[in-house]
């Protein structure tokens, strides 16, 4: 009871201050926390956002790589097109094989940070929803290995389950740093955790 009453009072506080200070969704402070705790983005940096719609997360990022970076959004759903030069958004599915072609094509450049809070649409049976979340952790991941360029930062949205330990320990094999974070503006019910990955290895 506690933790629910405690997870409404974020959720409306997070929903206000989004409406506010003209956020697309609450999720914007997600990243905007991870990213003060952890670093993830910076002036210049080219931004692929998995997973993006209604575009909160595309909006937190084009603030910080600023006019001279780029942030391209990929979600299943139409995202709003937003009124800057350097950021597109494309309508399709991060599990397809084609996707990766696709994306690549459309960047200046080698992305520097791949970001994913892509969701499945909850079904309320935790395994099915833990399941379904860690193929689209795993289709972000895969994106990475095609995409990211070498030192590149990563950021993953999964719910945790069974599979969760042997995602976060291949991320770990991938780059420099690994760690896990639930940010304050995550509700405490929820499964989510965020996987940040820093500084891609590369042969
Ligand atoms: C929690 S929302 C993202 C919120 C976003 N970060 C923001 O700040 O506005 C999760 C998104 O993942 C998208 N998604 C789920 N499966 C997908 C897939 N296979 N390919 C692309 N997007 C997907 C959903 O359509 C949904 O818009």
């Amino acid at each position: 009871m506690g933790n629910e009453w405690q997870d409404k009072r974020k959720n409306e506080h997070f929903y206000k201050k989004a409406k506010k200070e003209g956020y697309r969704s609450r999720a914007a402070y997600k990243l905007k926390q991870l990213d003060g705790k952890y670093n993830l983005l910076k002036t210049g940096d080219i931004v692929v956002d998995l997973g993006s719609a209604p575009g909160g997360w595309i909006q937190v990022a084009r603030e910080k790589v600023d006019e001279k970076g780029f942030v391209l959004g990929v979600d299943l759903d139409n995202i709003e097109k937003f009124n800057y030069e350097n950021v597109i958004n494309l309508q399709i599915d991060i599990t397809e094989p084609e996707t990766g072609e696709i994306i690549r094509k459309k960047l200046p450049n080698s992305p520097s940070v791949i970001l994913s809070d892509a969701s499945p649409d909850i079904s309320g049976n935790w395994e099915v929803d833990h399941a379904r979340s860690i193929e689209l952790s795993r289709a972000a991941l895969n994106l990475a290995e095609k995409l990211l360029e070498r030192r590149g930062n990563i950021l993953i949205k999964v719910f945790q389950g069974e599979f969760f330990p042997e995602l976060l320990k291949d991320v770990g094999s991938l780059f420099d740093f690994c760690k896990s974070s639930k940010p304050r503006a995550s509700r405490k019910e929820s499964a989510e955790i965020y996987i940040i990955g820093k500084g891609y290895k590369t042969d």
